[in-house]
């Protein structure tokens, strides 16, 4: 018998969703955060472009409201838009009092406020970022805050399993004890028990053959939540970005949609564009239908990308805007601020996932889903850019906000079964294992 952990919230997942949980909640709750490689990796890390609120006198609540539900193109929820669109201002601030870098305006009559840039769907400037690394800004100050807790304890190289829940263990109503989990270093199976437990495992896009998400995306909370019992909505509604680049070494390095937001044009290979003739709003409609458009057009001409040229803009507003892609482009042989560069469409984002309310609450009862592997209601069938970090900070606060008046009433779970190793199958299996990842990412892709 090994020693079975013991906690009173689990979050399974260290991204924005899950690192907000935790800093979110009260400070002498005793916290657990599993992270299935280095505590970074995961899509919050790699977000460019920013995170959407409204933060200017001339754009409105209702403005981004309906910006977000014509986006989803009607299957939006307008009880989760409102609720996020109304929180994000404050879940803001919340990132400015904890000092993420945001970047800021330099014009002289401008100077102090932050810089809001523009993206697809949008009719308004309100996406707040750290040049094009937004991501990488926003992981690193939720890691350095977390790790200045001394309730949260941290686990990397950890990777959650299975649930375990009341009814797996002879039950009769479904509610979740806590998970079982592959320390990858001792190579074992352990017993995570926990009052109430959080899957904030991200998304499925790495299904797909070409994708801008990292390797951590597979889906893994939502088939754990789907094999104890919860519904899973919308997964159908896979969201492709239109724009990573075209390199056999890039492996589908995303070119941001605030390129197009600051004057980036979309150009057959010939040179001729070709957005209006799909939509008036043409590089800024939204990303379902640019990556659609995009599509078509490759596959009626039998090309094998097309370009996107923001070489007209000024080559120092180019460097200080997009340095990160600026530089990996040069790394490549692309200079951006010169010519036009090769892009094509790549799976991104799950705009489906496991069904919650507004306080993170699933279909199992102690068992909250946040973050991209929720299916909130907020996004519909198409997600609006920079609405997802959006929704994992507001989804993150209201998920503490319940969790922190339940604890108090809420027991903890007894010992539980350890994890039986004998049904596992054989490692010498790894190549069939390898060979249908491939084959799945492969069909669907197709
Ligand atoms: P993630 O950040 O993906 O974190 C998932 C965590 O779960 C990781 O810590 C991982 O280790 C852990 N995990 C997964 N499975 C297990 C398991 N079995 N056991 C233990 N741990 C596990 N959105 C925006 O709003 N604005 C943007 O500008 C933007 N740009 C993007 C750019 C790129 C290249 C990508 C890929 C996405 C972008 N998105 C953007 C989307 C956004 O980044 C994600 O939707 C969001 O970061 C998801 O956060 P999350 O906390 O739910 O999951
Ligand atoms: C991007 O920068 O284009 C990504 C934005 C997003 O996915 O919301």
């Amino acid at each position: 018998m090994h020693l079975q952990h013991q906690y009173d919230v689990l979050i399974v997942g260290s991204g924005a969703a899950g690192l907000t949980l935790a800093l979110r909640l009260p400070q002498e709750t005793r916290i657990a955060i599993l992270a299935k490689g280095p505590v970074q990796e995961g899509n919050t890390y790699y977000a460019q472009g920013g995170i959407s609120a409204v933060l200017d006198h001339k754009d409105s609540i209702e403005s981004h409201i309906a910006d977000t539900m014509n986006a989803g193109a009607g299957l939006c929820d307008p009880q989760a838009v409102h609720f996020t669109v109304e929180n994000g201002p404050e879940a803001i601030q919340w990132l400015v009092e904890l000092g993420v870098p945001f970047t800021r305006r330099d014009e002289k009559a401008h100077q102090g406020e932050f810089h809001l840039t523009r993206e697809g769907g949008h009719e308004h400037r309100r996406v707040i970022h750290a040049a094009d690394s937004t991501g990488k800004a926003l992981e690193t100050s939720l890691v350095s805050a977390v790790r200045a807790r001394d309730n949260i304890d941290l686990f990397e190289q950890h990777i959650a399993v299975d649930l375990i829940t009341t009814e797996r263990l002879g039950g009769k109503e479904r509610s979740c004890l806590g998970v079982y989990v592959l320390d990858r270093g001792k190579g074992r199976v352990e017993v995570f028990r926990a009052k109430l437990s959080v899957l904030a495992t991200g998304g499925a896009s790495k299904v797909y053959l070409y994708t801008s998400n990292p390797d951590t995306s597979t889906g893994d909370g939502i088939a754990m939540a789907w094999r104890a019992g919860c519904r899973v909505a919308n997964m159908e509604f896979n969201q492709f970005h239109p724009t990573c680049l075209y390199h056999p070494q890039a492996k589908s390095f995303l070119i941001s949609e605030a390129v197009r937001g600051e004057g980036g044009k979309l150009l057959l290979p010939d040179g001729e564009p070709f957005m209006q003739r799909f939509d008036p709003r043409a590089e800024l409609a939204p990303r379902d239908i640019v990556a659609r458009a995009i599509d078509h057009e490759m596959k009626r001409y039998g090309y094998d990308h097309v370009l996107l040229d923001i070489s007209h803009k000024p080559s120092a507003f180019i460097e200080k805007h997009f340095p990160t892609i600026y530089r990996r482009c040069l790394e490549l042989g692309f200079d951006m601020a010169r010519q036009p560069i090769p892009v094509v469409p790549a799976a991104h984002y799950t705009c489906g996932g496991v069904p919650t309310d507004l306080k993170g609450r699933s279909d199992i009862d102690h068992l909250y889903v946040i973050g991209e592997s929720a299916c909130t209601g907020l996004h519909g069938a198409n997600r609006m850019a920079s609405n997802s970090l959006l929704e994992c900070l507001v989804f993150a606060t209201s998920t503490a906000t319940d969790i922190a008046a339940r604890l108090a009433e809420t027991g903890a779970p007894p010992e539980l079964p350890e994890w039986d190793e004998s049904q596992v199958t054989d490692s010498d299996e790894e190549v069939v294992v390898s060979h249908n990842w491939d084959e799945l990412r492969r069909f669907m892709w197709d």
